[in-house]
């Protein structure tokens, strides 16, 4: 189903405190639903063929939020990475962080050392966890790192090209072809806005807990029925 064209969705997994509330319930069992879609998200994606997932976990942002909620996703966060990822890992996904260390819980930063440790040899698809993320955050630790090696001379003035930028960012992926954000609200919050260039926007209504594979697999179909020119001409369509 899925080829060269498509290598990389990322996902703004938005709604989930909605999620809870609708049913009577604390945010919290919103975030543990929520996680639970992931886990099937992911094991769909690298099942049909997907080979870069991007999540938004947790932004910069988020520590706006009450300390119980916050607390509350760190320890999710510990339990999905040392317990609840491990048939990820079995699928022979290898899972990375984007985001800044600064300001996370130590267990929370052991955690994500080790499954990183531990899925560094995957190579059937690659999930991108962006945590404690935001995008103009990102660009600017590249420019330091960039600024760093033009210092240093190991790069000269001009041979940095806006392709090759990638490998200063935190992870260097392929650009994104596909951002789904769920949760009604239309907008991008700071997430991967060096990778999201060119990528097709999907906004949904759904909240993240009732986002479904099959949902992924109609987006999937859409996409593939758009015609991508990057500001160019199909020529081989086009007559004048
Ligand atoms: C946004 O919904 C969601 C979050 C801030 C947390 C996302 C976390 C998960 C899905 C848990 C699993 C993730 C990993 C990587 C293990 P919201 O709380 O802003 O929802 P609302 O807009 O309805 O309030």
């Amino acid at each position: 189903m899925i080829d060269d064209k498509l290598k990389h969705i990322a996902i703004i997994m938005d709604g989930n405190g909605r999620w809870a509330e609708a049913r009577g319930k604390k945010r919290s069992a919103g975030h543990k639903a929520g996680s639970e879609t992931l886990e099937k998200i992911a094991t769909h994606a690298v099942d049909i063929g997907l080979k870069y997932l991007s999540v938004y976990a947790f932004s910069t942002d988020n520590f706006k939020r009450s300390e119980e909620e916050v607390n509350y996703l760190m320890d999710l966060f510990i339990e999905m990475f040392t317990k609840n990822f491990e048939k990820l890992l079995d699928k022979g996904i290898k899972v990375v962080f984007s985001g800044a260390k600064e300001g996370l819980r130590a267990d929370v930063l052991n955690a994500m050392d080790d499954i990183v440790e531990r899925s560094k040899n995957n190579n059937k698809a690659t999930l991108n966890v962006c945590l404690n993320y935001g995008g103009r955050e990102e660009i600017i630790r590249a420019c330091e790192r960039y600024h760093e090696d033009l210092v240093s001379g190991k790069v000269k003035k001009g041979e940095i090209n806006r392709d090759t930028f990638t490998r200063y960012l935190d992870n260097d992926l392929p650009p994104i072809d596909i951002l789904i954000r769920t949760g009604k609200e239309k907008r991008v919050s700071n997430f991967m806005l060096y990778e999201l260039y060119y990528a097709e926007m999907y906004f949904l209504d759904t909240l993240f807990p009732d986002f479904t594979p099959e949902m992924l697999d109609d987006i999937i179909a859409d996409f593939y029925g758009v015609e991508r020119r990057f500001g160019g001409i199909n020529y081989e369509k086009s007559s004048s």
